[in-house]
């Protein structure tokens, strides 16, 4: 080996070992619907999961903040070249920003205070398809689940093609949207709260919502588990 190579190699071996200590998470996402599904993530963008793949990406500490939604009824037209019924996120196959609603979100975030991970599962985009969100490592206890049949029993006026939509993305109001400093649950927040009790079904929604966990946990998303 050349003392050129040397130079090389050292350096990128000592970056790839500095990027496993700060990299905090591994988030699997696993395909257990009966069709095909297009994961996004954010960050980490997006990728066509057929029935029992799994998508695996790495959050590293700098990213501390993020989601995960499943996006369904893709179809590869449109300029961008994945336009889908719910999750859609501009067009793309890998998502730079957030999903249309309805969609069932995962969400974490990681590193806070005395280095503890907080996740949670929402509903206040909506409900497309239902999803699991597990904590694989250090021996925390499992996190939210919610397998409910949300779609089926939607009310009507919150139908939408692939899912059932949360009232604040139809009726646009304050009370629903929450934007007050303090919001009570709504008839429609309760539909949800009902089916998924541990999700958030509006903004203000703290009632078994947020599950916490030592850092460096790894996480497991199921779509229909
Ligand atoms: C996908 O294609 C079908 C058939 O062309 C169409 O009916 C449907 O609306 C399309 N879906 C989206 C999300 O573009
Ligand atoms: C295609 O993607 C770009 C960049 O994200 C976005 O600005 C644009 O609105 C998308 N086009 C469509 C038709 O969604
Ligand atoms: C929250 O959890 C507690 C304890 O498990 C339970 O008694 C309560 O019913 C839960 N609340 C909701 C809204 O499910
Ligand atoms: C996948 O779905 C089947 C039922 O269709 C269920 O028995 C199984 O536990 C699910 N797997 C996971 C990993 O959730």
């Amino acid at each position: 080996m050349s003392q050129f190579t040397k130079f090389i190699i050292l350096p990128s071996l000592l970056l790839a070992l500095l990027y496993v200590s700060i990299n905090t998470a591994t988030f699997d996402i696993t395909n257990n619907y009966s069709y095909t599904l297009w994961a996004a993530a954010l960050s980490g963008g997006g990728q066509q999961l057929d029935l029992g793949q799994t998508w695996s990406i790495n959050v590293n500490a700098g990213q501390i903040k993020g989601c995960i939604w499943a996006r369904t009824g893709c179809n590869h037209s449109g300029t961008n070249g994945t336009n889908c019924q719910t999750g859609d996120c501009g067009g793309l196959l890998r998502c730079l920003g957030y999903g249309s609603p309805p969609n069932t979100l995962a969400e974490y975030t990681l590193n806070q205070y005395m280095k503890m991970d907080y996740i949670d599962r929402s509903v206040i985009d909506g409900f497309n398809i239902p999803m699991s969100f597990l904590l694989t490592s250090n021996g925390c206890t499992i996190g939210p689940t919610c397998t409910a049949d949300v779609n089926g029993q939607c009310p009507s006026v919150l139908k939408a093609p692939g899912g059932c939509n949360n009232p604040c993305t139809i009726f646009k109001t304050d009370e629903y949207c929450c934007n007050f400093k303090n919001c009570d649950p709504t008839d429609y927040s309760k539909y949800f709260k009902g089916l998924c009790p541990d999700a958030f079904s509006y903004p203000k929604d703290y009632e078994n919502t947020t599950y916490t966990c030592s850092g460096g946990t790894n996480y497991k998303v199921v779509f229909c588990p």
